[in-house]
């Protein structure tokens, strides 16, 4: 299958293009459009065939649920069977944006599309091209990140062809993704909303609104065994191919001891990628030194972060190391994917 690349212009979203894409999902078919998160793998949520082609074009264990997207708030109560007080605070506080919720679903979403559970994830993106895109396929879009399974997620058109050309029909093309992290996940099936996947929406915003949360234990607990309330967080997950450690400490030591590791590793005959910021950047010695931009504006450190994961298999490094981010206000989120993409190998300094 040949897959169209169509470019699109938020300034003025040809429409034509919109439509073709909405028609390749109602026809079974998929498509990769651009959200602010990252980019997703789109099919109709409501025909289990097209959730099947989702989970073959992507590689993924079909027990990993998908996450539905809708275009205008009142769709949820056509897939959720009920809509707690608390979640709708936090649809008022948060959508459209990056906030996925998980509801109680209606028998009109098919089990293939939810792995087999009782229970749906909805997301209402703040994307103007999603939301025209979701319309126009018919209101119901299940999309998970559009990468290969255990790729790290997609942030441009380009990395969606890199992992998908010629598995799906077509691919959306709107420019780098603003944020690069995927949503929050929260479920509120329950009565105590919980923290399945931490966001940019973070606990400290949400608790703002509707008071105590808690966090699922496997978000931060490294192979715990604990088994995750959101089945796609067991998965090794965000991995570049060469082995990556995290050095976590005071700024100064931590660029000590990179430079260290990496002539060590170098006198091995190892290649040797360095995750940097713009701020440390040129104290590294050695290495191939890829920055994720400056410390102090956060959005951009974890706007980057997959596309520099991502660019590092390009390259023939056999082991990177990376600074850590964990006083950032977004930094649960974003070091939640570093450790993830780093198998919990982290060194303290
Ligand atoms: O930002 C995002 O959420 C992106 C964009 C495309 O919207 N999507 C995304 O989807 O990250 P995906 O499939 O890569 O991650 C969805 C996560 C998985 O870990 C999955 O297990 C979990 O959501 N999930 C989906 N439905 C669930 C449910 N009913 N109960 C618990 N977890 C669920
Ligand atoms: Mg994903």
């Amino acid at each position: 299958m040949e897959t169209q690349i169509r470019k699109l212009d938020y300034k003025a979203i040809d429409m034509d293009v919109i439509a073709e894409a909405g028609k390749v999902v109602r026809e079974g078919g998929l498509a990769a459009f651009p959200t602010e998160t990252v980019y997703g793998l789109g099919g109709d949520a409501l025909n289990p065939a097209s959730s099947e082609k989702i989970y073959a074009a992507k590689g993924r264990p079909s027990d990993n649920p998908l996450i539905v997207h809708i275009a205008d708030r009142e769709d949820v109560y056509r897939i959720a069977a009920q809509v707690s007080e608390q979640a709708k605070r936090l649809m008022e506080a948060f959508w459209p944006g990056p906030l996925t919720l998980i509801f109680p679903k209606k028998p009109l979403v098919p089990d293939k599309t939810t792995g087999g559970l009782s229970t749906v994830a909805v997301r209402m993106p703040s994307d103007e091209i999603a939301r025209a895109f979701i319309r126009a396929a018919g209101g119901f879009v299940a999309a998970p990140s559009a990468n290969v399974s255990g790729r790290p997620s997609t942030t441009t058109a380009a990395h969606v062809a890199e992992d998908l050309s010629g598995r799906i029909e077509m691919i959306l093309d709107g420019g780098q993704a603003v944020i690069g992290l995927e949503s929050a996940i929260v479920d509120v099936s329950e009565e105590k909303p919980v923290i399945l996947r931490p966001g940019v929406v973070t606990r400290a915003m949400m608790e703002a609104v509707i008071g105590p949360m808690e966090t699922d234990l496997a978000v931060t607990a490294p192979d715990s065994g604990i088994k995750p309330k959101a089945p796609g967080m067991k998965y090794r997950h965000y991995a570049p191919r060469a082995e990556l450690t995290i050095v976590e400490g005071e700024t100064e030591a931590v660029t000590a001891q990179v430079n260290r590791l990496t002539a060590e590793a170098e006198r091995k005959g190892k290649r040797v990628g360095i995750i940097a910021t713009d701020e440390t950047a040129d104290r590294y010695e050695r290495g191939l030194v890829k920055s994720l931009g400056a410390r102090q504006h956060e959005e951009e450190i974890s706007r980057h972060l997959f596309e520099v994961l991502r660019s590092f298999d390009e390259t023939e490094v056999d082991c990177i190391y990376s600074e850590s981010f964990e006083n950032a206000a977004i930094g649960q989120a974003l070091m939640n994917r570093l450790l993830k993409a780093a198998g919990h190998r982290v060194i303290r300094v």
